[in-house]
């Protein structure tokens, strides 16, 4: 299949990028960082999560940061919900998109949200269905997709399907997360391969963590196979607490740089992204992890 002439961007740094840093950002700090980066021309921003502050601190402030921010009309500010209080959270703050996390394993599952996968499909449909019936928008994530921290390999017919039981159950769009960033090219092709059967490529978008450097060629493979929705985080922010080993989000200037040169677009400007890139590295007090930062902000 030709490359899409479009991508979509989903910018999840001030979520999964902070959610795995240890020192927990301000309310103020996290909105000057979610205001720049809609300043960029990103659109989609997952601006923080509704899950229990016991288990990602974190995003203690969720609330606080999106009664704070100055929201554009241009972007959506989605938010993580794992059940309905999580939801009730996110409906009284206005978050107009949120997101359910599912996984294809069933360690992970426990270790992440304390059930077991069918058991979270469970708890996910009532939170569908009464976002559905708010007008908010849900996507699926599906973790795990190419190795799982505890159980090892993951066989691409277990991704799809719990991809498909989301996307039954209402999710608009399911982002496949390779968690821990064990996925190579043919792995992503043999997840494409089977995952494709079920879902059209339109409803599917790619989360890769970048542990082990293959986040940008397996974001390629599946640009080949038409996948126009890509998950990063700016300045390679990002992992998960509960995924021992996971690194950065593939980190969105680098993404970005890829696809301007593949001459797909993407609405999103490299010098603004940069800024923002450069802010938040400034903030945590560390270079950012971004190949592209480090070479066009040396
Ligand atoms: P649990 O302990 O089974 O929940 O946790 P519970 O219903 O028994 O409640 C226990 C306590 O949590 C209670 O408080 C609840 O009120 C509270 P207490 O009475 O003890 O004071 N609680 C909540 N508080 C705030 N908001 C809520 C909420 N729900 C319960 N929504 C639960 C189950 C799902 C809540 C927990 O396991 C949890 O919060 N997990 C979240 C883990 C997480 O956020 N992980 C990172 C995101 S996933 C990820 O990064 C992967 C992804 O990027 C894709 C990829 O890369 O693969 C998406
Ligand atoms: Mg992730």
């Amino acid at each position: 299949m030709a490359f899409p002439s479009q991508v979509s961007i989903v910018e999840v740094g001030p979520r999964d990028g902070l959610q795995n840093e240890k020192q927990i950002l301000s309310v103020e700090d996290k909105v000057r960082l979610i205001e720049s980066l809609s300043a960029t021309g990103l659109k989609r921003i997952e601006a923080g999560s509704f899950v229990s502050p016991k288990w990602v601190p974190q995003m203690g402030n969720s609330m606080d940061v999106f009664t704070t921010l100055n929201r554009s009309k241009d972007v959506t500010y989605s938010a993580l919900t794992p059940n309905l209080k999580g939801l009730e959270s996110a409906l009284s703050v206005g978050v107009k998109e949120i997101a359910v996390f599912g996984a294809a394993s069933e360690s992970f599952s426990l270790k992440n949200i304390n059930c077991s996968v069918s058991d979270s499909l469970k708890r996910f449909e009532p939170v569908v269905e009464l976002a559905r019936a708010n007008g908010i928008k849900v996507r699926g994530y599906v973790s795990c997709v190419m190795g799982c921290p505890y159980e090892g390999n993951i066989a691409p017919t277990s991704v799809a399907s719990v991809s498909k039981a989301m996307l039954d159950m209402g999710c608009y769009e399911i982002s496949l997360g390779d968690t821990i960033g064990t996925g190579t090219p043919s792995h992503t092709k043999r997840l494409l391969d089977e995952v494709l059967k079920y879902l059209p490529c339109e409803k599917v978008a790619a989360h890769f963590h970048d542990t082990y450097g293959q986040a940008l060629v397996n974001l390629y493979t599946a640009l080949g196979y038409g996948i126009a929705t890509i998950d990063s985080s700016v300045s390679g922010l990002g992992g998960c607490p509960y995924a021992k080993g996971a690194s950065g989000n593939v980190a969105t200037e680098d993404v970005l740089y890829m696809l301007n040169g593949m001459e797909i677009s993407t609405g999103v400007d490299m010098a603004k992204l940069l800024n923002t890139s450069k802010f938040v590295a400034k903030l945590l007090g560390r270079p950012p992890v971004s190949k592209v930062a480090n070479a066009l902000c040396a």
